[in-house]
Order: C-alpha cells, then sequence, then structure tokens
C-alpha cells in the first residue's frame, strides 16, 4: 500500500486547483470533480508522474455523482491505497443580494454545491 487517493471537488481553477497541483506526486492518485476538466492541470500530471482522473460532473445532480463515484470506488483495487482523502472544495457564491430575492433555483443549487458539515 504505497499509494494515496484523493478525491477533489472543484479543482478546475481556484484554490481546488492549486490544492490539486500541490498534490500532483508520482505516489498519489487524484480524482477531480467539477464541470469542467483542466488541460493544464492534466498536463501537469504528466509532468510529475502522478495519476489524475478529472471528471466533468455538476455536482448539483448529487445522486448521480454519488451513484458514479460508488461505482468507481468499487472498481478501484483498494488494497494499493495507503489512504483515501475527500476534500469538498467546490462552491458557488450567489448573486449577493437579500436573501428574499433568491430563486429557489438558486439557493438550491447554492446549497447542494457549497455544503458544508455542521461543525464547518
Ligand atoms: N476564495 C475565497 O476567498 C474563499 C473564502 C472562503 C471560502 N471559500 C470557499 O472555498 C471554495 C473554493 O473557492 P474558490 O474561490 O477557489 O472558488 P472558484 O474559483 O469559484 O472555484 C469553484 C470551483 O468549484 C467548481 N464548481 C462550481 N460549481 C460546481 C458544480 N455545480 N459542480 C461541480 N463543480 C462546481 C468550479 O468548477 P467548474 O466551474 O468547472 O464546475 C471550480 O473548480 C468554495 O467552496 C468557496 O465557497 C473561498
Amino acid at each position: 500500500m504505497t499509494r494515496h487517493l484523493f478525491i477533489l471537488t472543484g479543482a478546475s481553477r481556484g484554490m481546488g486547483l492549486a490544492i490539486a497541483q500541490a498534490l500532483l506526486r508520482p505516489e498519489h492518485t487524484l480524482l477531480c470533480i467539477s464541470r469542467h476538466a483542466n488541460g493544464t492541470l492534466a498536463a501537469q500530471a504528466t509532468a510529475a508522474g502522478a495519476g489524475l482522473t478529472q471528471w466533468p460532473l455538476d455536482l448539483a445532480n448529487a445522486v448521480g455523482a454519488a451513484e458514479r463515484l460508488q461505482a468507481w470506488l468499487g472498481e478501484q483495487p483498494a488494497a494499493q491505497f495507503a489512504s483515501a482523502t475527500l476534500i469538498n472544495n467546490a462552491g458557488v457564491v450567489p448573486a449577493p443580494g437579500p436573501l428574499q430575492s433568491a430563486t429557489a433555483a438558486e439557493l438550491s443549487n447554492a446549497l447542494r454545491v457549497s455544503w458544508r458539515p455542521p461543525c464547518c
């Protein structure tokens, strides 16, 4: 067990991209989930010898993402990983304004994508 698995949401840009770049090491496998893949990150992963898979997925469809992730995890040779880490970084900032003027779709999207545990 020499590899470490990182599942990272929102790695296409911003802080998530910076986290992904910092994790690009030969002993790391990254599964990055956001709506868009990042070609530069893919090239950097190849140069670093790191394992990188990017899924262009909308996390607002949480059930679809969970089902795909569950299936993918089931296919992985678990014995090769010494650890698995989830970094749930993806987030959206709705248009600033009074809460009562936000639409249900905006609120739903923000809550689904930007969910954080109650402790955070
Ligand atoms: N920057 C700050 O000052 C700050 C401060 C406090 C907290 N935060 C939090 O830190 C996190 C990252 O912030 P950031 O500034 O790096 O944000 P950012 O630059 O806007 O990046 C957001 C990331 O989330 C992904 N994302 C957004 N909606 C998504 C969706 N529906 N499905 C899948 N992926 C989605 C985006 O990728 P795609 O567009 O490709 O989907 C992108 O990779 C957020 O949770 C934010 O709330 C940031």
